[in-house]
């Protein structure tokens, strides 16, 4: 049905009817009345709740601060909220689910997270065992782990680093490291936080065409991003944060960046700050007949 919708969409030149809105999307990631502080004294999520399906692609958009790395560390199980709920493929994600080994490692492998400080996240003696930790740690064989490590590290460019230490790399170095070390599990659900920092505009943009191609292969994926020139790529739907950690708005790109108040409001934008177009259908050709 969306494939038809595209279809047609890319026939009258319309934008078409975001995946997320289709009826029928399975719910995947569920977070009701979440509430967290660091230390029970710096807040960083008020009251919030969502409900993402499978298959789509969503934005976290707001300002320094906001709540943004903290909401994707507690859809990764990393922390849990103080107040309110979340659920991942149905099942509540809470301290004491997650101690449970079955359930935690059946999470692990279905959901990956590409972390905004990469240097968190390499641990490893060389890029090699890096890549290898996780596959190996939900018990794939040996060779199929080193088969694994080598496609992906071929598609990401990154086979000269396989013997290098992890620690010793560029910060882009790392971030691919980080990136591949996720890829690797294909998960059903990414997360990334602010993945094109530290990266090349080179790589940025193969990036930028990676996460929509795994969004077309039906990948979930959550992003917490600055790019807003990159939201019509990479994003059907934006969750947009205010300064005081709530969630105030959502809706497509078009309808987010056509909504300059909002963006203001919650100190997204400066007021002289331009805001990226929706992408334009492909001009007529020229008409070349004689006059
Ligand atoms: N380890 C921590 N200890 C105390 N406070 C923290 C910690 N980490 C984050 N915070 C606070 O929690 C709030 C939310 O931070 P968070 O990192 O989630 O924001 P963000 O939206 O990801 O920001 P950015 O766009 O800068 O990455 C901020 O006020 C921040 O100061
Ligand atoms: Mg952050």
């Amino acid at each position: 049905m969306a494939a038809e919708a595209d279809a047609d969409a890319a026939a009258t030149g319309q934008i078409s009817t975001p995946r997320w809105a289709e009826p029928d999307g399975e719910p995947i990631l569920e977070a009701s009345g979440l509430h967290y502080a660091y230390l029970d004294r710096y807040p960083a999520l008020t009251d919030v709740s969502f409900t993402i399906q499978r298959g789509q692609r969503v934005a976290l958009l707001g300002a320094n601060g906001c709540g943004k790395s903290t909401l994707l560390k507690i859809l990764d199980g990393l922390i849990f909220a103080s107040q309110g709920s979340y659920s991942a493929f149905g099942q509540p994600v809470t301290e004491d689910t997650m101690e449970d080994v079955q359930m935690s490692e059946g999470f692990r492998s279905r959901i990956g997270f590409v972390f905004q400080n990469s240097d968190a996240q390499v641990f490893s003696p060389t890029v090699r065992e890096e890549i290898a930790f996780g596959p190996l740690q939900l018990g794939i064989s040996r060779e199929d782990t080193a088969s694994r490590v080598e496609d992906i590290t071929r598609m990401l460019g990154i086979t000269d680093l396989l013997d290098r230490a992890p620690y010793q790399l560029s910060g882009g170095q790392k971030k691919k490291v980080a990136i591949a070390t996720v890829l690797v599990m294909g998960p059903e659900v990414l997360l990334f936080d602010e993945p094109t920092a530290a990266l090349d505009p080179r790589t940025q943009y193969w990036l930028m065409d990676l996460i929509e191609q795994l969004g077309n292969a039906g990948k979930t994926i959550v992003h917490a991003t600055h790019d807003l020139d990159a939201l019509y790529r990479i994003a059907d739907r934006c969750l947009i944060f205010s300064e005081d950690h709530r969630i105030v708005a959502e809706g497509t790109p078009e309808q987010i960046l056509a909504d300059r108040q909002l963006l203001l409001q919650v100190n997204l934008i400066h007021e002289h700050s331009t805001l990226p177009t929706p992408p334009q259908p492909p001009l007529e050709p020229l008409h070349r007949g004689k006059r």
